[in-house]
């Protein structure tokens, strides 16, 4: 059966430009919910043609399991690795907590994930599956005002990270990236004064969205077939 890489977050950002990049290589199922953001991204890849489009509202997560597992079994084909790319930024003081927000950004961010790897580890899909990369954050690691929502949630999705690694071995390898700032859609809500004070963190400044599909075609390559359950900051020394 035809095997693809699952892409979360694909309409945008740092997933479009893991799109372009892995599309020489890998068969993609684009997913996000912007659809015309989605041909656009599609028409952007090497082999346009061999690329699918799965519209889904991620945050919705009751809907994945069925969705996706329709979407598999109508296409006849077997996702065979996975790159959670899809997030959502909330910024937001712990006085002002907001269960509804939190529930939405941990969706996105974090259950979905799990949502997914559930359908992929069915019985039709499970044999196929071989790598799966998570776009954490370097705020999974590192406290920032504000950022507790955010920050617990890619916590949570790098601790999934690790334990999926050991569930999973040694069939499956697991992984997560932890980008710093890079300049896309997300970062645009980040006040300047927050981001003025942010770029004091970073020896080599902010980062591209190429320096984060780096990354992902590293680990998705058989360079990297001896790393499995580790976080990889690519942040610009920020972290250091
Ligand atoms: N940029 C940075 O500085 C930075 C730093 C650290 C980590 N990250 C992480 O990198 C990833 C990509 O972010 P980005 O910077 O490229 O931002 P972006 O351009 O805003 O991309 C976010 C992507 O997530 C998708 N998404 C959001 N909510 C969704 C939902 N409910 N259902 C389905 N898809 C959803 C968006 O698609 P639709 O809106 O079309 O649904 C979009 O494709 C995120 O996980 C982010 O947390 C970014």
């Amino acid at each position: 059966m035809k095997e693809y890489l699952l892409l979360t977050g694909a309409s945008s950002g740092i997933g479009r430009q893991c799109a372009i990049q892995l599309s020489k290589d890998y068969n993609l199922i684009l997913c996000a919910r912007r659809e015309e953001n989605l041909i656009e991204t599609k028409n952007l890849c090497n082999n346009s043609d061999n690329h699918l489009i799965f519209k889904c509202d991620l945050s919705d997560i009751s809907t994945i399991d069925e969705k996706l597992n329709n979407f598999l079994i109508q296409n006849d084909i077997v996702v065979s690795r996975f790159l959670h790319c899809a997030g959502c930024l909330t910024l937001l003081p712990a006085k002002g907590f907001d269960y509804e927000l939190c529930i939405k950004t941990f969706n996105t961010n974090v259950f979905s994930a799990m949502a997914i790897m559930k359908v992929l580890l069915k019985k039709n899909n499970k044999k196929a599956l071989k790598n799966v990369v998570l776009i954490s954050a370097l705020y999974s690691k590192k406290g920032v005002v504000g950022n507790s929502v955010y920050a617990s949630s890619k916590g949570a999705l790098d601790s999934f990270m690790r334990c999926m690694a050991k569930e999973l071995a040694p069939n499956v390898r697991v992984n997560s990236i932890l980008p710093g700032g890079v300049e896309t859609e997300i970062t645009m809500t980040t006040p300047q004064e927050q981001k003025e004070i942010m770029m004091k963190d970073y020896p080599l400044g902010f980062g591209q969205t190429e320096d984060v599909a780096n990354m992902a075609e590293f680990l998705f390559s058989d360079k990297s077939k001896w790393i499995t359950g580790q976080q990889f900051s690519v942040d610009g020394g920020a972290s250091a």
